[in-house]
């Protein structure tokens, strides 16, 4: 299908001038009708000889309109106009470019593009928080939401206080060094301090729906290295086993027995 769309678009280059127009971007809520237009027809002379139309999302391109024909999946919710095509009831999977190419009878080849995006209401972000941190090493805190389109943005809140990107602009985060990268909604604290400790929360927020909160999680902190501890105690907990395994395998081949026959 990709083949068969290079092999054209090098003929259309071949015959003619390659036009490319300029990507404009329709935004719409999910489940509504949308209607993608080819801007190609315009800056195309003569009647259109031939139009395709092909869609490219997360990372591989289809071919869905070719031969005066939808391909399946496309063919039972959409219609085809010269100047544009409609699509119904559009869902999250159909965000994407769409390219139409035309190739006007007298051999002129010119392509433009629509850049679809599907509204989602960001849902519930899950915070990723570490119940304790030791102080004095890197604490990594994540809010996780992967519906949300466009891709929301990110807030922090500590015992209900927004946290400001920069914890130097306030004096109640002041004491606390940490960096905030609100795209990725990545929280890193470098290092912790005794400050850090508290109730946390995130928010996901794009410009549908409303903003989401995650649950509250709770952050400790600790002077010592809590995971070397549990570490000393399993190594323990090891060597204890192998010592019994070695008392119970002396005694079951009779070697505290001697005496006794
Ligand atoms: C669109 O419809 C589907 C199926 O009915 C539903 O699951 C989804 O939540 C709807 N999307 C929005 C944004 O309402
Ligand atoms: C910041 O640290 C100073 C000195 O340790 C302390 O007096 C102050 O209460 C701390 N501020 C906050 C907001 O915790």
């Amino acid at each position: 299908m990709a083949a068969r769309g290079w092999l054209w678009l090098c003929l259309g280059a071949g015959l003619g001038s390659l036009v490319l127009g300029q990507t404009a971007v329709v935004e719409t809520p999910e489940n509504s009708t949308v209607n993608l237009p080819c801007k190609a027809i315009a800056s195309s002379s003569g009647t259109p000889r031939r139009q395709e139309w092909k869609f490219h999302g997360d990372g591989s391109t289809v071919l869905f309109y070719h031969d005066n024909a939808f391909t399946d999946g496309y063919k039972d919710r959409a219609i085809f106009y010269p100047g544009e095509i409609h699509l119904k009831s559009v869902t999250r999977k159909d965000s994407g470019t769409y390219t139409c190419e035309v190739l006007s009878s007298d051999g002129k080849f010119s392509e433009s593009q629509v850049e679809l995006v599907v509204q989602v209401p960001p849902s519930k972000p899950k915070a990723q928080v570490p119940s304790v941190v030791t102080i004095g090493t890197k604490a990594v805190l994540k809010c996780v939401e992967t519906d949300g389109n466009p891709r929301p943005t990110f807030k922090w809140f500590r015992d209900n206080i927004e946290m400001p990107a920069d914890p130097q602009t306030s004096t109640l985060f002041k004491n606390s060094s940490y960096s905030l990268d609100e795209k990725t909604g990545v929280l890193a604290f470098e290092p912790a301090t005794a400050f850090d400790a508290g109730d946390y929360y995130c928010e996901a927020v794009n410009k549908v729906g409303s903003p989401q909160k995650s649950d509250i999680v709770h952050m400790d902190t600790s002077k010592v290295n809590v995971g070397g501890i549990v570490a000393g105690v399993v190594v323990l907990l090891l060597l204890l086993g192998l010592v019994i395994f070695g008392v119970w395998f002396a005694y079951s081949r009779g070697y505290f027995s001697k005496g006794k026959e």
